[in-house]
């Protein structure tokens, strides 16, 4: 991936909350299935639980307060400038509530992914638990996708399916897919490392080999 192959790809992680994806990525490379080093955490909130499992785990966390910039253009160039400090192969959104400008979204280009608790292109945006169960799905999930700057809209990688269950509560439901989540983030993060996922101009690609519309179905993958 890096042409400097001296140093594992670095990777900066953004969260807003909990940082449970963070946690799962975290433990991917401590066991040594994901090849890379994360850099630093950034998060847009003080006090949340992700940045207390970056310091847990050594890693450099930054709070990026958006409430202190005038607007959404100077808080993601300052974003920017704080990650571009870490020259990172591989920016990761785990949780991270924000809406981003176009050029911001730019500038990572091919290598900035999301994960969104939704069977994509279904469900964008929030609530998407609740909005699955009013909406009488047989399934739900997760998905994970390169950003570009339609919210929620750029091409899936892949995808992980749950079943939802006649009594099923967005709680319980939510609790499921995070589940997924933690497999399917940590294995997308390690093909991307690995150097073999791109976003070329046609599309995302594994191996070589053009991604289906939809991404892929990893819901049957149990080994990262
Ligand atoms: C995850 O469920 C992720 O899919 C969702 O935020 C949660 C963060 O949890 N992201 C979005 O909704 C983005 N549109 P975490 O902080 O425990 O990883």
């Amino acid at each position: 991936m890096p042409s400097d192959h001296s140093r594992s790809p670095s990777i900066v992680v953004l969260i807003s909350g909990s940082g449970s994806n963070l946690q799962a990525i975290i433990d991917g490379i401590e066991a040594n299935a994901i090849p890379a080093t994360i850099s630093a955490v950034i998060s847009n909130k003080s006090n949340v639980k992700g940045l207390a499992r970056a310091t847990a785990h050594g890693i450099p966390s930054h709070v990026l307060d958006h409430t202190q910039h005038t607007d959404r253009e100077h808080y993601d160039l300052a974003l920017q400038a704080l990650i571009d400090e870490y020259s990172p192969d591989l920016v990761i959104l785990a949780g991270f509530m924000r809406i981003l400008t176009s050029s911001f979204v730019e500038h990572y280009a091919g290598k900035m992914l999301n994960i969104h608790p939704s069977l994509l292109p279904k469900f964008k945006g929030l609530h998407t638990h609740q909005r699955a169960i009013e909406a009488n799905e047989a399934e739900h999930g997760c998905s994970v996708h390169f950003v570009t700057p339609e919210l929620d809209g750029g091409p899936i990688i892949g995808q992980r399916k749950v079943t939802i269950s006649e009594h099923e509560t967005e709680d319980s439901l939510a609790s499921k897919v995070q589940k997924e989540e933690h497999f399917l983030y940590p294995l997308c993060t390690r093909l991307f490392v690995e150097g073999r996922l791109s976003l070329t101009d046609t599309g995302p690609c594994l191996d070589g080999t053009p991604i289906t519309e939809g991404g892929l179905d990893l819901t049957d993958m149990d080994d990262l």
